[in-house]
């Protein structure tokens, strides 16, 4: 099958949270199951500057007429993997610019993403209509929002006698919906009755998250729970009802872990590599463990158990619950160390913690991939108390690290982690820590359960052990995603 994947953001490339460790990873995973996946990205500077070997592929004229911009042809060089095949955009107008790509330097959306993203919806239509004569994708898979006009372009396109191709669009998030304001339209190139309540309309406003859940003939989300969550009021960010008129074509698929990159025994940002056949070939961990409290300047005990956080700060990921429970964290003896960016009172009120007590507390602020591998390296536990989560990584990560993860039962969260229950422990299924309710009671009373185990050093092992066997390879989610292909491409246009 030729499966075209149309994203935002690509790890190694370009990363600002897990979307990208996602859109690096499935087309490999498509590949080596035997399937032809290309990519098609916006022209960000680090886009451009990471596609090896580009040509001029063609030009195409944008939604909003006039302006004419070029579509180049590369590959995207992978340690130990067939490259990856990317068309971009080339747009410099609309994807070079300071900031993330979403955002600018003071963290305000850009007054044109609509157009920015617009025209990668747009070209992916584009292509699936013949824009490069050599290949054109039978299925296209659009990520999120930003690709969200995809499936609604090919839809109008297939009703005015366009080919048929197959669309399937992943909610990566429902809290980001790209809405902007409703004369935004006209630029779309959309016919106005896209502009409708069963549409791109919401509450008045364009809505480019419901491009792709009106008009996508198969929706997925990253999680079995985060599937069924997000069909409901509570979680359902004023989607819930449309989401469950699509609950029939609605799959939840967890993501996984790309072993050429998260992997502690081959790891090189790692002072030390280890592994786990049976808990063995772990001293690894343990040098991992005090580079990092020495790098950071934190107290060089190995007794301490060290909690950390790799992070977005922001609400989702439920941080106020750590703040509020650092002084029980501190008071039982363990240290924390932050690497995060985002909203700046969080940013401020974690500085403020490390300064009061910087032998225990360390806080970094900035994002750095390096670093992020070194956490989950030297880390005993991985804080994740998340509000929502639609999958997460980090919580895989941890597990594979053997950092083992402190989780609220949400999400893609409830789906990877098992509580340290007496039964979960005997029956060697128990991976980590586990609360339910959202507040700091439950999340304390979970703090305290790390803690304990922390104490009984050889179960403290063996759980560790479960938690860095666990299977989470992209493989098994390729192959689901293959089977919703299929589908899609089964009711293409119907
Ligand atoms: P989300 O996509 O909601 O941010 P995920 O857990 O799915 O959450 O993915 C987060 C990804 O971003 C992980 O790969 C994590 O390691 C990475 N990450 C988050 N914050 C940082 C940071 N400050 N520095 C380096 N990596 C980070
Ligand atoms: C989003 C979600 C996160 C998920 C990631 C990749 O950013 O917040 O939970 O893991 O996408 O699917």
């Amino acid at each position: 099958m030729r499966i075209l994947q149309v994203s935002a953001e690509l790890f190694p490339l370009l990363k600002t949270g897990g979307l990208a460790d996602v859109a690096g990873a499935l087309p490999i995973a498509l590949m080596a199951a035997g399937q032809d996946a290309r990519v098609l990205l916006p022209g960000f500077p680090a886009i451009l500057a990471g596609v090896r070997d580009q040509a001029p592929v063609a030009e195409f004229t944008a939604p909003w007429g006039q302006e004419r911009f070029g579509m180049r042809a590369g590959r995207i060089a992978i340690d130990g993997a067939a490259p990856i095949l990317a068309y971009v955009i080339d747009a410099p107008a609309l994807y070079d610019r300071p900031g993330n790509p979403y955002e600018d330097t003071t963290r305000e959306p850009y007054g044109d993403n609509h157009r920015r993203f617009a025209l990668l919806g747009w070209a992916a239509a584009q292509l699936a209509q013949g824009l490069d004569p050599a290949w054109q994708p039978e299925v296209v898979h659009a990520h999120d929002w930003h690709a969200g006009l995809a499936p609604a372009y090919l839809h109008f396109a297939q009703r005015a006698g366009a080919p048929r191709v197959g669309s399937v669009f992943t909610v990566h998030n429902l809290a980001y919906q790209g809405l902007s304001a409703p004369w935004n339209f006209a630029d779309l190139g959309l016919p106005a009755a896209a502009f409708h309540m069963n549409g791109l309309e919401y509450h008045g406003q364009v809505s480019f998250m419901k491009g792709g859940l009106c008009f996508a003939d198969r929706l997925t989300t990253v999680s079995p729970t985060y599937a069924r969550e997000i069909q409901t009021p509570e979680q359902g960010f004023g989607l819930d009802g449309l989401l469950r008129l699509r609950g029939d074509v609605l799959t939840g698929i967890l993501n996984a872990v790309d072993d050429q990159v998260w992997n502690p025994a081959t790891d090189a940002a790692l002072v030390q590599g280890y592994h786990t056949p049976e808990g063995r070939h772990m001293a690894g961990k343990a040098r991992c463990k005090a580079v990092l409290q020495h790098q950071l300047g934190l107290a060089e005990r190995p007794e301490a158990p060290l909690f950390i956080l790799v992070s977005r700060l922001t609400e989702q990921k439920g941080l106020h619950l750590v703040l509020g429970g650092l002084d029980t964290l501190l008071a039982e003896g363990g240290q924390l160390a932050l690497l995060g960016s985002g909203e700046a009172w969080l940013e401020e009120a974690f500085r403020e913690r490390a300064a009061a007590a910087p032998r225990s507390v360390s806080v970094t602020v900035g994002y750095n991939e390096t670093l992020a591998h070194q956490f989950f390296g030297g880390g005993d536990v991985t804080l994740v108390p998340s509000l929502f989560e639609p999958c997460g990584l980090t919580q895989m990560y941890g597990l594979k690290y053997g950092s083992l993860p402190l989780v609220r039962r949400v999400g893609g969260l409830a789906d990877t982690v098992v509580d340290c229950t007496l039964e979960d422990m005997a029956s060697g299924d128990a991976t980590g820590f586990v609360f339910d309710r959202f507040d700091a009671a439950n999340y304390g009373r979970a703090l305290r359960r790390a803690f304990a185990l922390y104490q009984r050093a050889p179960d403290w092992r063996r759980v560790r052990g479960n938690a860095m066997r666990r299977p989470a390879d992209w493989a098994t989610a390729a192959e689901q995603y293959i089977a919703v292909y299929r589908q899609a491409l089964e009711s293409a246009g119907t």
